[in-house]
């Protein structure tokens, strides 16, 4: 939430607890704004809330109550009584755009996970996933058997990938790449932005049998199926053969130790001894206190799966155990960090 103590003397902590207590509103207002599309329904100038309102068939008094909350932090502007304008953060809570979060904030609204994360501390004391505590099963098999649960946490998955997509790739020169392969590669949307950007790269996606059309879906309405395969497995089983550089994005960190080396090692038999590289995108984590979105991306994964997010010398340390050397780590303007390694 915003600094409302600017220019008092001293905030008691019990003022700043009872603040930090309720921050989890400004998501849950998000939410709900992004779920009834409020932001949809703007065009390029001011709307009455009245009209909002009508539009996303909401109660009017209450739909204002909510936009002025988030004006207040910076999402929507009130610019006149009732009237109110989208600002760069209201636009991204729109379905449409290529930085469009709508889909996410759908995502976390739904009563599986907000569930699990009022049972946060059955994992606390437990150590096990306070998701399948509540649901009853783990989320993966939850996003197979529930199909559209599924579909939308990939079209999430998709955001967050269009999101790291661009500083991904201003983080790494990928010209000398022949063959890229995606593990866990979801909607495809990275691979669709490399494809885009380097003419001479060939792709194949690699995810779990259900997310293959929807990656096909996507990489042929970017125009770049020509370059590109899609292929359903398993890579506890194995991954796809024949690709020079493989790309694991936001992907190693649902998993823990020993199932990460599992997926690694299977990545290392399927890559060639040499001229080969593997690429990871995720949180890489500080050492002590500083602080750090992945250390709460962190709580996420703890509360509904069974990884975690790492520091620099935990994933070298991963890296090793599955057969290769760590070789750099690049920040980049999104959350997450860049890491580069080649196969021993
Ligand atoms: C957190 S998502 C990341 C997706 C994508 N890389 C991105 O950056 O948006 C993890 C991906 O791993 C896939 N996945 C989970 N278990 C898998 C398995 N056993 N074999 C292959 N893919 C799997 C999921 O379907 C999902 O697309």
């Amino acid at each position: 939430m915003t600094d409302t103590h600017q220019g008092a003397p001293e905030v008691p902590p019990s003022v700043r607890m009872y603040e930090m207590l309720y921050s989890s509103l400004v998501s849950q207002v998000l939410i709900a704004v992004a779920e009834v599309g409020a932001a949809d329904v703007f065009g390029d100038g001011p709307e009455h809330v009245a009209e909002v309102a009508r539009r996303t068939g909401c109660h009017t008094e209450s739909l204002y109550r909510a936009l002025r909350a988030l004006a207040s932090v910076g999402v929507f502007s009130e610019v006149a009584p009732k009237v109110f304008t989208l600002t760069p953060l209201a636009r991204t809570l729109r379905g449409d755009g290529p930085d469009s979060m709508r889909d996410l904030a759908r995502y976390l609204g739904r009563p599986e996970r907000q569930r699990s994360f009022g049972a946060m501390a059955h994992t606390l004391r437990t150590g096990r996933p306070a998701f399948d505590h509540v649901n009853g099963t783990d989320l993966w098999s939850l996003l197979t058997t529930r199909g559209e649960l599924g579909t939308l946490f990939d079209r999430a998955m998709g955001n967050m990938a269009r999101m790291v997509n661009s500083s991904t790739l201003a983080a790494h020169d990928l010209s000398g790449a022949r063959r890229l392969v995606d593990v866990g590669g979801g909607q495809g949307h990275l691979v669709a932005t490399l494809l885009a950007r380097y003419p001479e790269l060939t792709a194949v996606v690699f995810d779990l049998p259900r997310v293959i059309p929807e990656a096909e879906a996507v990489l042929g309405a970017a125009g770049v199926l020509d370059r590109a395969t899609c292929v359903g497995g398993d890579f506890f089983e194995s991954v796809p053969t024949g690709g020079d550089t493989y790309l694991l994005s936001w992907t190693i960190h649902d998993w823990d130790d020993d199932d990460s080396v599992r997926i690694l090692r299977n990545v290392r038999t399927a890559m060639a001894d040499t001229g080969s590289q593997l690429l990871l995108v995720d949180d890489v984590l500080p050492e002590g206190d500083a602080p750090h979105f992945g250390k709460f991306e962190d709580i996420v994964i703890l509360t509904l799966l069974t990884g975690r997010s790492r520091t620099e010398s935990e994933f070298a340390a991963l890296l090793s155990r599955a057969g290769f050397t760590h070789v750099e780590t690049r920040p980049t303007t999104a959350p997450t960090s860049l890491l580069i390694a080649h196969p021993n």
